[in-house]
């Protein structure tokens, strides 16, 4: 067992390295003197840090590669304002060496507990189609319950971790049902709560993610909208197959029913632009792509926050919102 003392958060510029890492990224250049040399992004649970392999890139090449586990010897420098280290010596780790949990980045929240808050909102359902789909996708496809506790929701932008995912449908779902309190003129809190758990449902098997979250082949050619959409198709008709006894009243789902749930997924970009083939047209389609916009800005903006590093009040730029965020006395007491 290859024991993990040093972590990519405390490493300062100078320190000497000696410590497995895992490759989330690597490429091979040619130098200004028509050397070889590499790239790499190495990271564990508590960040992430370039690096350069200068010499023996030839041993190298082919074997350092994404998703690979290394034994790290070398120097941290900094270089234009970043940290890197360069690489002396590097060593491949087989999985049973470490403990993954040191490379991979989780959740503050515990999955199970996650799932069953999940799933109390599930059986506070009123409107019996409604509830018998959520039932069918959350409780009873273990395959689905499995991929929904690790599942992370994006490889970058927000709840970029672990869990992440389940984290973010548990907050928007919470959100959604104090609107549906607040508007509930206006609002089926029912339908609500099925666009906050599918709307990125497709994420389960849009990204992989056992080591570094990376994008599937079905993800990048069909994506989570379509995925979701299809999901809930093959649902409903697995519902509609339960004849003796009959799953759903009627043994039918209705129609207008399974267009609302699809629509409410397909429109959650909100904008053609942003991905989706139609915008909200109707309030809960509206209200899930606003509260999903809003849950994972507060994730991604707060977590970039929080892991800023520049002395002082501001933040350095963060690129997806061209600006620089206020730092407020938690973020600073941090430090
Ligand atoms: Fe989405
Ligand atoms: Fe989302």
């Amino acid at each position: 067992m290859v024991k993990k003392t040093q972590f990519i958060k405390d490493l300062k510029d100078k320190d000497t390295i000696d410590s497995p890492f895992l490759i989330k990224f690597s490429a091979s250049a040619i130098g200004k003197n028509g050397k070889p040399y590499m790239n790499l992004i190495f990271m564990d649970k508590s960040g992430e840090l370039e690096g350069r392999i200068w010499e023996d890139v030839t041993t190298y090449v082919g074997q350092a590669v994404r998703d690979a586990l290394v034994r790290v010897e070398g120097r941290c420098q900094t270089y234009q304002g970043r940290r890197q280290v360069v690489v002396q010596r590097l060593q491949f780790l087989r999985e049973d060496e470490v403990d993954l949990k040191d490379f991979i980045l989780e959740s503050e929240l515990d999955a199970d507990s996650l799932y069953a808050q999940l799933l109390t909102y599930v059986d506070s359902m009123q409107d019996p189609y409604y509830k018998a789909l959520a039932e069918v996708i959350l409780k009873e496809d273990p395959e689905i319950m499995d991929r929904f506790k690790r599942a992370p929701a994006a490889k970058t932008m927000h709840h970029a971790y672990r869990t992440g995912l389940l984290e973010h449908v548990v907050s928007i779902t919470g959100i959604l049902d104090a609107l549906s309190k607040h508007y509930s003129k206006v609002l089926d809190r029912d339908l609500l709560f099925l666009g906050g758990f599918f709307h990125d449902i497709g994420k389960i098997w849009e990204l992989s993610y056992e080591r570094v979250t990376d994008y599937t082949l079905e993800g990048k050619l069909i994506g989570h909208l379509v995925m979701g959409v299809e999901l809930v198709d093959r649902k409903i008709r697995e519902l509609e197959s339960h004849t003796n006894p009959e799953r759903i009243p009627g043994g039918k789902f209705p129609e207008e029913k399974k267009l609302l749930v699809k629509h409410l997924i397909l429109a959650h970009h909100g904008k053609l632009e942003y991905g989706s083939p139609k915008e909200p047209h109707c309030l809960e389609a509206l209200i899930v792509h606003m509260i999903d916009d809003l849950d994972s800005k507060v994730n991604g903006i707060a977590r970039f926050i929080a892991a800023d590093l520049t002395p002082g009040r501001w933040t350095a730029l963060n690129r997806n919102f061209e600006r620089f965020f206020y730092k407020p006395d938690w973020a600073i007491k941090e430090q």
